[in-house]
């Protein structure tokens, strides 16, 4: 391998005559026509390194080197010039282009400059792997995602699980946030042991307490039997808080004695109990503005935010649109047991416009619906326009309305998949059933073996904790 090189111009036959001599000294070549599509081959195929004309329509060679910055400042720009351009590719070089090479130029000296780009490349590469020592895929293959954002998140899961603290995850919806926390879990020491999850949006406060430290009989009317929370039943294991901004005053104070003492009571009960969960909590608000504003503890606050994680929005790190739409369409393609599907250019570039209000998972159902929509194994820009721009003229509409309220971030439309939504009614009826497949599979009105099926899948993409 020699290295893989974008060749950058608007001009068709310099493209064909720059990559035909670099393919000769054994690059491998990929090619775009303007600024703008480089930007879009870049995030798609990873070169090593870049080689563009200075003038062309649309973003120029300089325009380019300026994004370059902003997307990956570690890829190497090499510009080409004509006769008469040299002080501006001097300047150029002044902000950060590799090199320059003057047209007409020869094939040898092309070739040395682009090899010592690459190897430039390769060195910076190398450096930063030795110093983080973990790319994504290392940490968990279910984590999705190459670009820098992502690089970073996965060796700081990487520390957070090798510890014991509590985590809080912060990130708008849709981002990831429980499939991160999944990951923390997968890759901790408690990976053995069971990890459960509490939706604390999804309860009124008095359930959601006996949901958390369990109840007596009799404690409250309809309280038949003694129920242990799900404290006591991830003791040794990991419990998953989702929504944590949602939960009442009297809660607050009684999930900051668990996280300082270890220590609970279940509803109707006063002897004490010891518990050794690990706490990751999940929030899509901002929990400084909550405790600013009255409605979340200062003290709990500080107890949660020992390890803090924040997931990006899928818009600052599109260059991981490409990876992660691939893998939902090889997905897609496994569990449907058919042939899998592609984007072709154009709709890969309007993937990557995009702005993602709802985030991956708006991604992912994009995904989803292009598989049944499409004909044929290539989804073209045609099947996926009209989804995306109807989101940009809501945004737009929205924002045009509302003008006073700048700051207010737009409501995200992001609504589970069809396989989020039977994941999580499968765990509910398990648990319901005390693991019991037999009485589960029954209650559901499906046969006991396709749920053992679909349990084994999940659990070898770690999306259900291994011991179910
Ligand atoms: N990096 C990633 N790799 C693979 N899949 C991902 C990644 N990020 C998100 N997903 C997928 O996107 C979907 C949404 O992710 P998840 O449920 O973790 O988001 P969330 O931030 O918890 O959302 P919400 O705030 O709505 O609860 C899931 O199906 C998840 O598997
Ligand atoms: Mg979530």
């Amino acid at each position: 391998m020699n290295g893989k090189v974008l060749v950058v111009d608007d001009k068709q036959i310099m493209r064909d005559s720059v990559g035909a001599t670099l393919q000769r000294a054994g690059m491998q070549i990929v090619s775009a026509s303007d600024g703008q599509a480089a930007l879009t081959a870049i995030a798609r195929h990873r070169p090593d390194a870049v080689i563009s004309d200075l003038k062309m329509p649309e973003l120029d060679g300089l325009g380019l080197l300026m994004k370059l910055k902003e997307v990956d400042d570690q890829l190497p720009l090499v510009l080409m010039t004509a006769y008469g351009t040299v002080d501006v590719a001097v300047a150029a070089m002044k902000q950060g282009a590799f090199d320059f090479v003057q047209k007409p130029f020869e094939g040898d000296q092309l070739v040395l400059t682009m090899k010592r780009a690459i190897e430039h490349r390769r060195l910076i590469q190398e450096n930063a792997a030795l110093k983080s020592g973990v790319s994504p895929s290392d940490v968990m293959p279910m984590l999705i995602g190459q670009s820098q954002v992502m690089r970073k998140l996965a060796t700081q899961i990487k520390q957070i699980a090798a510890s014991n603290g509590t985590v809080l995850v912060h990130g708008e919806s849709g981002v990831g946030k429980e499939v991160m926390a999944r990951t923390i879990h997968a890759c901790s020491q408690r990976r053995d042991k069971v990890m459960l999850c509490v939706n604390c949006a999804a309860l009124s406060s008095s359930l959601l307490e006996s949901e958390l430290f369990g109840h007596e009989k009799g404690s409250f009317t309809g309280a038949e039997q003694m129920r242990k929370g799900r404290f006591e039943l991830s003791d040794g294991g990991t419990l998953l808080l989702d929504e944590i901004s949602e939960i009442s005053p009297q809660l607050q104070a009684k999930l900051l004695r668990v996280l300082q003492e270890n220590q609970f009571e279940r509803v109707g009960s006063s002897l004490t109990m010891q518990v050794d969960s690990r706490v990751i909590a999940t929030t899509n608000r901002d929990l400084t503005d909550c405790v600013a504003d009255g409605s979340f503890r200062q003290d709990l606050y500080y107890r949660l935010n020992v390890l803090p994680i924040h997931v990006p929005p899928l818009r600052d790190r599109l260059d991981d649109v490409p990876d992660l739409s691939n893998h939902f369409l090889t997905t897609l393609a496994m569990r449907e047991g058919r042939d899998q599907k592609h984007f072709d250019d154009h709709a890969m570039e309007l993937l990557m416009q995009y702005k993602w209000p709802g985030n991956v998972r708006e991604l992912q159902n994009i995904c989803e619906r292009a598989v049944v929509l499409s004909r044929g194994l290539t989804i073209t820009a045609n099947v996926i326009r009209p989804w995306l721009t109807d989101s940009h003229e809501q945004q737009a509409m929205s924002q045009a309305a509302q003008p006073q309220q700048a700051t207010a971030k737009p409501q995200a439309y992001a609504p589970k998949t069809l396989e989020e939504i039977e994941r999580e009614e499968i765990l509910k009826a398990l648990e319901h059933n005390r693991g019991n497949r037999q009485r589960t599979a029954r209650s559901l009105g499906i046969g006991v073996r396709t749920l053992g099926l679909k349990l084994k899948k999940w659990k070898e993409s770690n999306l259900v904790a291994q011991t179910v």
